[in-house]
């Protein structure tokens, strides 16, 4: 974990058109999460918080996890900046190992196209949830003029579904709500949100 890339990125990673795009993210989620004031929520590759700490007010409880130490320093100077109480972070990759955590919410946002397995992950973060609850998915919608080894050059809504439907998902829900100019690898790019049940 300490060789990623995102380790060196952390200290730089805030930039100004991040913050921008974090907003129109924030903006979306927040609308998912109307009445989910009881609930706890797991931001799964939060980074240093830019989304989910816009959160804290509709939630019980935040747990920012990733596998990158250094983003989560700066989460982590946020959350006492902040002064919010309910909100910690945790040093992890499911893809490795799982902890035994239970979450009544899941959010993802621009993670998954960093993992190579998508379903697997998908189905760690569908054992993780309580019966009934929400994974909330963030990311770019398929584009080909992005080619990395590394990443996936966003989803197609029509494979995505049917991955979460496989791992146990129901009432899977998926629309693009953004369209942004470089904000995808500097490639103009749309961006999707999803829902689904456990
Ligand atoms: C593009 S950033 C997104 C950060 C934040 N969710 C946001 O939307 O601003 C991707 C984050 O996912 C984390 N990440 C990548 N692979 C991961 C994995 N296997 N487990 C946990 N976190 C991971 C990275 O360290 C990084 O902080």
């Amino acid at each position: 974990m300490e060789n990623n890339v995102f380790e060196q990125m952390a200290k730089r990673y805030d930039t100004e058109e991040r913050i921008q795009l974090a907003k129109v993210i924030v903006k979306e989620v927040r609308s998912e999460l109307q009445n989910s004031k009881s609930n706890s929520l797991l931001d799964y590759g939060s980074g240093t918080g830019l989304i989910s700490l816009e959160l804290s007010d509709l939630v019980e409880s935040i747990l920012l996890v990733d596998s990158s130490k250094q983003m989560l320093e700066i989460a982590e100077a946020k959350i006492s900046r902040k002064g919010l109480t309910n909100s910690k972070v945790l040093y992890s990759d499911f893809t490795q190992d799982t902890p035994e955590l239970k979450a009544d919410i899941v959010l993802m946002s621009l993670v998954l196209l960093h993992i190579p397995d998508t379903k697997r992950i998908l189905q760690e973060l569908f054992n993780l949830l309580y019966d009934g609850g929400k994974l909330i998915v963030v990311d770019f919608d398929k584009n080909d003029k992005i080619n990395h080894p590394k990443v996936h050059n966003g989803f197609l809504h029509e494979e995505l579904k049917k991955t979460l439907s496989e791992v146990g998902f129901t009432s899977i829900e998926m629309k693009t709500f953004h369209h942004g100019h470089r904000i995808f690898m500097n490639q103009d790019a749309s961006m999707f949100i999803s829902s689904s049940i456990k």
